[in-house]
């Protein structure tokens, strides 16, 4: 199976794109709904949370792991890849970089994310390996995450709040955004219509899922180990509460079953 985890239920956002992209795959979800947020934890914490998330989708079968949190990717993702070895592990972070370094015609790229994300300063050192000439600009967005989970996507107080967040960016001329938290995907209509049609909005969550598959094809043995998706995608949460369901019910259209499980 392909293992998916997240902080809570903003990975959904990312089981979206791979379901769409690898729709012969089974998936199984954790979402730590118990513990979330991760934005605003110490990065001990982060790592340590992320290893258990990642202990349980392996005791479920995942042969293959996707981190969807970008708190955690930024502050975790090289910390289980060393701790596992074995196990192919992508994060989000690269991803969306990668598109973003494409998309980039001044070269002049924004990130917004939570606090932990930005602090990371993960986005920064990557896009200088790959592009040197790229600028990162960044904004953590805290308000972001709740605004989202209470399905505050069309009012007018979460627009004036992006028009605050992305203010700075924009007097910074850059001309393309990383959408670096799950739950932003869920605003994206009110991030791109305030950063305006000279920025281009990049959700990594679309490019994960390419590379993911691109990979499957590369790697035919890692490929073959996976489960087919005959069966159903299976759901778990630390905390199974009615905005889970609800959120999930947004996303991924029809109703998901999910499971209630303690991790520790
Ligand atoms: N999943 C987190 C992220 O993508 C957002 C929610 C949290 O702070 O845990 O950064």
């Amino acid at each position: 199976m392909i293992g998916i985890f997240d902080s809570g239920v903003g990975g959904l956002t990312v089981v979206k794109q791979v379901i769409s992209a690898l729709p012969q795959y089974k998936i199984v979800y954790f979402g730590d709904t118990a513990r979330v947020p991760y934005g605003n934890k110490s990065p001990e914490i982060i790592k340590k949370y992320s290893q258990q998330d990642l202990e349980f989708l392996l005791k479920k079968g995942a042969q293959l792991i996707i981190i969807a949190c970008h708190t955690a990717s930024a502050i975790a993702a090289d910390f289980l890849r060393e701790k596992y070895p074995a196990v192919p592990i992508f994060d989000v972070v690269r991803p969306g970089l990668d598109q973003a370094n494409q998309v980039t015609r001044n070269y002049r790229i924004g990130i917004i994310g939570t606090e932990n994300t930005v602090k990371s300063g993960a986005h920064k050192r990557y896009l200088k390996e790959i592009n040197p000439q790229v600028q990162v600009f960044y904004q953590a967005c805290p308000l972001l995450v709740p605004l989202a989970e209470e399905g505050w996507i069309k009012r007018q107080e979460t627009r004036r709040i992006v028009r605050y967040y992305l203010k700075s960016l924009k007097k910074n001329k850059i001309d393309t955004l990383v959408l670096a938290c799950t739950h932003y995907p869920l605003l994206a209509k009110v991030i791109a219509e305030v950063a305006g049609r000279s920025i281009k909005v990049v959700d990594p969550a679309q490019e994960v899922a390419i590379q993911i598959k691109e990979y499957l094809q590369e790697n035919p043995i890692v490929a073959g180990k996976l489960t087919k998706s005959g069966q159903r995608h299976e759901f778990f949460a630390s905390d199974v509460s009615d905005k889970f369901k609800d959120i999930s019910h947004k996303v991924l259209g029809d109703k998901v079953n999910v499971r209630s499980v303690d991790i520790i």
